[in-house]
């Protein structure tokens, strides 16, 4: 019997893990609430197969669309299934009302990550049997092309399930990164919070356009963040390795992060200068195909990346 996984919550990044497992070989089932989400989703899942077919990123779209399937009832979707990656809205109570359907579905022995963003799993997982299979596996949009997944356990999170869903994950491809604990907002997204803030600062004291600071992440920092981390970077960046950087440009950094201790709100007046910036950009119209012109370029990335992989 082919090994089972179950995606609850068919929205952008529920679709997303269908491809990540299916493209693996395992069964997946889908189920929503929201009976047009299972509705819509084989031929939006299908459009994202065809075009990794066209990158050469996968072989045959019918064969992974064949392994995804609609479920009727929760029920049916968790049958069997050896994991749960639960994907419904960013919402304590939402995420509460269906960890306590899925423990009164779900098999013994079956995982469950959610893929919340920032939520941490013992603000959801508190009140259920299960909750020693519980923890937080949180993707990058799409999960298909950005492999990388945070495990964050709870506190009552045992030790075999991060371990299980460890390795489940890297027998899908993706890059699992563990933290100890829980803090708010994870690994990835506290370290692009620290990074998006001083943008909101920079333009909001007038230092340099939207346009400009993308600019500088795009053709700058970006380029090496694509396979190396601000570790390796500054250990590369002084003959010296890291502690020479630290000892060369620490009192930089630190002057820069003196100056910052105030927290600033982004106001009103700066969330509009910046949508202003942005539109003259690109319409609100064509941020649909800018969407879609991402994930080709990361389809692209991922193949380079692939290549060079292989010959190191
Ligand atoms: N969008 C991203 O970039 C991104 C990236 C990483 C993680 N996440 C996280 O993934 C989760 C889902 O985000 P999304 O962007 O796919 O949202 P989405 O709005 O596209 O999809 C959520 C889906 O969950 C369904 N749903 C809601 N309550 C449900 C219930 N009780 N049972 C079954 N289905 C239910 C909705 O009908 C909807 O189809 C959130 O926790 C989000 O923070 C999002």
């Amino acid at each position: 019997m082919p090994r089972k996984i179950a995606i609850v919550g068919v929205g952008l990044v529920g679709r997303g893990w269908s491809i990540v497992f299916a493209r693996a070989g395992f069964e997946v089932a889908l189920f929503d609430s929201n009976p047009a989400a299972v509705a819509g989703a084989p031929s939006l899942i299908r459009q994202s197969l065809d075009k990794l077919v066209t990158h050469g990123l996968i072989e045959n779209a019918d064969t992974v669309a064949n392994r995804i399937q609609p479920a009727q009832t929760l029920g049916r979707a968790l049958e069997h299934a050896e994991y749960v990656q639960e994907s419904v809205f960013e919402d304590v109570a939402a995420k509460q009302n269906i960890l306590t359907a899925i423990d009164a579905n779900v098999d013994s022995a079956t995982l469950i990550g959610s893929s919340s963003s920032g939520i941490p799993a013992s603000a959801f997982t508190e009140h259920v049997k299960c909750r020693d299979r519980c923890l937080i596996a949180h993707p990058v949009n799409p999960p298909y092309l950005a492999p990388v997944v945070e495990l964050i356990p709870a506190p009552w999170t045992s030790r075999q399930t991060v371990h299980s869903v460890r390795s489940l994950m890297e027998s899908v491809a993706q890059v699992p990164v563990e933290m100890t604990r829980e803090i708010e907002g994870f690994l990835l997204n506290r370290l692009q919070g620290v990074l998006l803030m001083e943008a909101w600062r920079l333009v909001e004291e007038g230092y340099a356009t939207v346009e400009d600071i993308d600019r500088t992440i795009k053709y700058g920092l970006g380029l090496r963040w694509s396979f190396m981390g601000p570790f390796e970077t500054i250990d590369l960046n002084a003959p010296g390795g890291v502690a020479d950087y630290a000892e060369r440009l620490g009192p930089l950094y630190h002057r820069i992060a003196a100056s910052r201790t105030e927290h600033h709100v982004w106001s009103p007046e700066l969330i509009s200068e910046v949508e202003r910036q942005r539109r003259m950009m690109l319409s609100a119209d064509d941020l649909t195909r800018r969407m879609a012109w991402r994930d080709e370029r990361l389809m692209s990335l991922a193949v380079h990346k692939r290549d060079q992989e292989e010959r190191a």
